[in-house]
């Protein structure tokens, strides 16, 4: 009951639905995943696997937060499911007058279910025909309503303004999506395990980071002077630097930028200087070399580098390291997102902002 939801002790309702995390990931698991069969149970959909295999694409639509979201669930639906997949601004959408295809299953995602240009781009989907279920977290809500099946998060209430819990809980439920579809697609058992096994681990490794509490205070007051980050990402880890930068700049009004590492050279490395710290993802996975090549090039051009990764690089590559729990390299985006949240939130709070209710912004854009 919203009515009844306070801070719990805690300091704001950002810290508590930060640190509700193990737990809201847990529920938006719980009673899904199949351990006989290493698939994912998600009776909401009301999809057959007949249709399931018949999609040849996924577009996922939503705003903001929700729409980097979508971009970690589009990688997840590609990677397990191989089904071709992207995400786009809700608002874009709409607006563009898109082609609608009957062999795409159109993914709409919202904490609220109320976010106007979300519901828009949901009810022109629907005038033409188009095949559209709902990420949603308010149970009711107006997209919730409007969309022909979906997945809720069952995150509970999110009150502060940046979305945290429900960034998590959805990208977990689209690796609970992607586990569905891969495994009437091309899926093996051996690999649906993996990603079963890794869901599972999730809410344990969640709880190990927030563990690190002090130290993400520590770094938070040591870069919060700055007055632009830069942020970067390569494939899993984009979409991960985009939303690190959307909550620094939502909550600590610090100016970020978020970049794919690749794109560095084309252009933004000409920022890089010691007053342009960079928070660089730096996932353990096939791109580690790359990605260390790219602190290379920052630190080469005097750049501070505060990196999230797995572990501390071998050569003196970054300022500052970030190590977090590794998963199944397909789930590493979800517990990378953490420390994210947690030095935005301590960049707000050193520089005393209104961390649950930032200037000019809404919980739910419920207008065009
Ligand atoms: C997230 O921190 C933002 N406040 C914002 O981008 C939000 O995610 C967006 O407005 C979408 O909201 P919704 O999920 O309720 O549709």
């Amino acid at each position: 009951d919203a009515g009844h939801y306070d801070t719990g002790g805690y300091e704001h309702y950002l810290l508590k639905e930060i640190s509700e995390q193990p737990e809201t990931v847990a529920r938006t698991l719980s009673g899904r995943i199949d351990e006989r069969f290493h698939v994912s149970h998600l009776g909401g959909l009301n999809m057959d696997p007949r249709e399931t295999r018949s999609f040849r694409r996924v577009k996922i639509i939503g705003c903001g937060s929700a729409y980097y979201s979508g971009q970690i669930g589009a990688q997840l639906i590609e990677e397990l499911a191989r089904i071709p997949a992207d995400a786009e601004p809700a608002s874009e959408f709409r607006y563009r007058n898109p082609v609608v295809d009957p062999d795409t299953l159109y993914v709409a995602i919202s904490q609220s279910g109320e976010t106007y240009d979300t519901l828009a781009a949901v009810q022109e989907l629907k005038r033409k025909g188009g095949r559209v279920i709902g990420i949603v977290n308010a149970v009711g809500s107006a997209i919730a309503r409007e969309v022909d099946g979906g997945v809720y998060l069952h995150a509970g209430p999110e009150v502060s303004v940046a979305s945290t819990k429900a960034f998590t809980s959805t990208a977990v439920a689209f690796a609970l999506i992607a586990l569905h579809f891969g495994r009437v697609h091309d899926l093996s058992p051996a690999d649906g395990r993996r990603i079963c096994a890794g869901l599972r681990k999730l809410p344990e490794q969640i709880e190990e980071i927030l563990k690190q509490g002090d130290r993400f205070k520590e770094l938070a007051e040591k870069y919060a002077h700055h007055p632009s980050m830069m942020f970067v990402g390569r494939v899993r880890g984009y979409p991960v630097a985009r939303e690190g930068a959307q909550k620094l700049k939502e909550i600590s009004y610090i100016h970020a930028e978020a970049y794919p590492a690749s794109e560095l050279k084309h252009g933004p490395l000409a920022l890089i200087n010691p007053e342009l710290p960079t928070v660089a993802i730096v996932p353990d996975d096939e791109l580690l070399d790359k990605n260390l090549t790219t602190l290379g090039e920052i630190r080469a051009r005097g750049g501070k580098v505060l990196m999230v990764g797995h572990r501390e690089p071998e050569a003196d590559l970054a300022d500052d390291v970030i190590v977090v729990p590794k998963n199944e390299i397909e789930l590493d985006p979800i517990l990378l997102t953490i420390p994210l949240q947690l030095l935005a939130y301590h960049a707000a709070v050193a520089l005393e902002r209104d961390v649950d209710k930032p200037r000019n912004l809404a919980k739910s854009v419920t207008v065009e």
